[in-house]
């Protein structure tokens, strides 16, 4: 694990685009001083500045640079500059260009416009990185590596479609077993070798969704061996900083799971769109992205980039409201990053960034509201130094998965026009969030072990061996909340036979039987069973997909329409009308006479499977039920013993209050801590770091009115902010209590 001495606090730093103005560059020094700022980004894309000719190398401004940060008590982040290459590159070599997927090579410009397979652009690139190296590499003042910028998007040329064929032929061996597992017999798709396959194009193959998830795996695997070179490149000159790349803010294009592993600290960059919603909505979005990120090695991440002002590429340019520039960045610190660092230092004079925020603006004074909030959050990140290397430990996971995103949503059907695997995952997560728990945010292949519990929503394609880690985590005492449309597909997207969730119908005791798509204006509800009362208090609408499951037991979707099995229930003829005392349905009394007479809580006979887990073969207790369509009267929420765990069913895409009941109940009967505050006002964010030598509890008004912060622990003593009894909007206050338990 990287460790910092102090929390990295600064940002990119362009000086190349100031070196005509001396007394500029001073003045820099004396504003990083005024803002606390140690730590700055230098060389992103200082290519044609370092190497102006092929071979021609002007150094000097760069070390001259970095000494004098150094001198000044600022360290640096050494960034190599492949993010853009100079245009005597692309002219002498246009191979270095990239080519898109209709097969035209593009013009010189723009920023991630390159070949990653191109041996030209990998020897330049390792030309420049290892001049970088001799020189700088080793410098007092470089902390880090910083791996290009952004990477991103995709080759078409010959060279990567060649590269594309190597690896599927590595992966698949033989063509016949490409087209088993790519299903070519579909269309008449068939290949007689690897040598016919083309990467997927508008203009050719794009329907063919094992094709297309295979191209997306390449190109993150293609982008990951470049991101390897460039570092292997920098060892091979002796440098042995650490290495990150800065990734981005929920980016479909890269696996970042795969990526995280090769660098030696993950770091991303974020711009929120505050003030455009309710402040705790965006805070909600923010704080899961810095959980994704933070979960990817499960330890202190970087935050990269940030803006201390107004961002000038989103569709409308906000300021931050006073206040908000520290309340994001200690939001940062608070979900596990040891760094605020902004885009960028000092704002550019032209270009396409000249209204981008910056800590200095083009008036270049220290005397403006912005850089007045700067030097705030700055010294702020001094009284919490001792954060910095801490972790944050979570009991309950939430996984999401970039492999399942895209098999999901390239797939047609079940609903083209909108599946929200984003918001379905966010129902999850904010259901834990509002109780004030750390969350991890994972993918199907990280371990299991340490977690009470784990949502898994909408796993559609399941990877090899991921039933089995979900089958053990319950057996062995878990709790996972699944929801509908999960375990459909294999790796590369063939259907699963013989029923869903794949090789875990035993573990929810049901099986999946049919999907409905709801139009835009359909809805459904969940009415609570006598069972489900415990858990559910109301009657919850689901909209978008609703899927119709087998419970042994219960009224089956297997009848439904056959007239002698037109079930009774206690609601009767009374359809969607009755009152929601009406509507509940009595356990066990849901319809169909394959009754089991099993009582609530009960989980029906039990017997031993083969591997020795206790295993029930009676079927899911029904929570909920459907309250209305053709499929009303069958499960809508479910809930099975297995082994010593517990496997709840979410069957359809239910409204936010749906999820926050259910994991209320879920996260108390598994036994998860939940931090000692009285309450925790709606808006409130809470998120607790750990040194093993003291725990912190750091707690961030997002909501619109001042909130009342009690601790119940008085182990907990103030360690930052003002009045926790009066936490304004967007003030943060901070609890540390040190893990000898005695107050000091
Ligand atoms: C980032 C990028 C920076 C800068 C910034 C502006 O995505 O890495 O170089 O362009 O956006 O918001
Ligand atoms: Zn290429």
């Amino acid at each position: 694990m990287v460790k910092f001495d102090q929390l990295l606090y600064g940002g990119d730093y362009n000086p190349e685009q100031w070196l005509e103005y001396p007394e500029i560059l001073e003045k820099d020094l004396e504003y990083m001083r005024l803002a606390k700022i140690n730590t700055v980004s230098v060389g992103i894309f200082s290519w044609a500045m370092l190497e102006p000719e092929e071979g021609v190398f002007r150094f000097e401004w760069l070390e001259e640079i970095v000494d004098r940060l150094y001198e000044n008590g600022v360290s640096v982040i050494l960034a190599t500059p492949s993010g853009a290459r100079p245009k005597w590159l692309a002219d002498k070599y246009p191979e270095v260009l990239r080519v898109d997927e209709s097969g035209h090579r593009n013009f010189f410009g723009g920023r991630h416009n390159h070949c990653y397979t191109s041996p030209v652009y990998r020897e330049k690139v390792k030309i420049i990185n290892q001049e970088l190296a001799r020189r700088l590499g080793n410098h007092p003042a470089v902390r880090l590596w910083h791996i290009s910028n952004e990477y991103g998007g995709a080759c078409y040329c010959p060279l990567c479609q060649e590269e594309f064929r190597r690896w599927l032929r590595e992966k698949y061996g033989t063509i016949e077993e490409l087209n088993r597992r790519w299903c070519t017999a579909f269309w008449s798709h068939r290949y007689n070798d690897f040598a016919q396959i083309e990467a997927p194009s508008q203009r050719g193959e794009r329907e063919l969704h094992a094709l297309k998830l295979d191209w997306k795996r390449f190109v993150t695997a293609r982008t990951t061996d470049f991101m390897r070179y460039e570092i292997s490149c920098l060892r091979e000159a002796g440098s042995k900083k650490p290495a990150t790349t800065n990734m981005m803010y929920h980016f479909g294009g890269l696996n970042y799971a795969e990526m995280a592993k090769y660098v030696d600290v993950v770091s991303w960059d974020t711009y929120p769109t505050w003030h455009k919603e309710k402040e705790h909505v965006t805070a909600l979005d923010c704080g899961m992205q810095h959980d994704i990120m933070r979960s990817l090695k499960k330890q202190p991440f970087l935050l990269m980039e940030s803006c201390p002002s107004s961002t000038n590429w989103q569709s409308v340019s906000k300021l931050k409201k006073p206040g908000m520039l520290q309340a994001q960045s200690l939001q940062a610190i608070a979900h596990g990053s040891d760094s605020v660092l902004y885009f960028q230092f000092r704002q550019s004079q032209g270009a396409s960034e000249k209204f981008h925020g910056a800590v200095v603006d083009h008036y270049g004074g220290s005397d403006t509201r912005v850089f007045r909030e700067a030097a705030k959050t700055g010294a702020s990140l001094e009284v919490l130094r001792e954060l910095c290397g801490t972790e944050v430990h979570a009991e309950a996971a939430v996984l999401y998965d970039w492999e399942n995103r895209w098999a999901m949503e390239d797939a047609q059907g079940p609903r083209n026009r909108g599946l929200f695997y984003k918001e379905t995952l966010e129902k999850s997560y904010r259901a834990l969030r509002r109780l004030g728990l750390n969350v991890d945010v994972i993918d199907m292949g990280k371990e299991l072990d340490g977690y009470r519990l784990v949502a898994v929503p909408m796993m559609y394609l399941f990877k090899d061996g991921f039933a089995e880690k979900l089958r053990s985590f319950t057996a062995q005492g878990g709790t996972v909340l699944m929801t509908y449309w999960s375990g459909i597909v294999d790796e590369t997207d063939r259907c699963f036979l013989g029923g869903t969730p794949h090789g875990l119908m035993d573990v929810f005791g049901l099986r999946s039987a049919e999907i409905d798509g709801l139009y835009d204006w359909e809805s459904n509800t969940a009415v609570p069973t006598e069972c489900g009362q415990g858990i559910l208090k109301q009657i919850h609408t689901c909209r978008a997909l609703c899927e119709l499951v087998e419970v042994k037991g219960a009224k089956s979707v297997l009848t439904l329409g056959e007239e002698d099995c037109d079930a009774e229930t206690e609601k009767g003829s009374e359809k969607a009308s009755g009152s929601e005392k009406e509507m509940v349905m009595k356990c066990g009394e849901s319809g169909h006479e394959k009754k089991t007479g099993k009582k609530c809580g009960e989980s029906g006979d039990e017997e031993k499977s083969v591997d020795g887990h206790e295993k029930s073969d009676s079927g899911a207790e029904v929570l909920a039920v459907y309250g209305s369509d053709f499929y009303e009267g069958t499960p809508a929420l479910t809930r099975n013993v297995y082994g010593k765990g517990t496997a709840y069913y979410i069957c359809a895409d239910f409204e936010q209050s749906f999820y926050d009941e259910v994991f209320d109940y879920a996260v108390k009967e598994a036994r998860i801590s939940i931090p000692p505050l009285a309450e925790i006002p709606q808006g409130v964010e809470v998120m607790q770091r750990d040194s093993g030598e003291a725990s912190y509890l750091m707690i961030q008004n997002f909501s619109e009115t001042e909130q009342e912060i009690i601790v119940t622990d008085p182990e907990y003593d103030v360690m930052f902010g003002k009045d926790p009894k009066r936490l304004k909007k967007y003030e943060t206050v901070v609890f540390r209590k040190s893990a000898a338990g005695k107050k000091e």
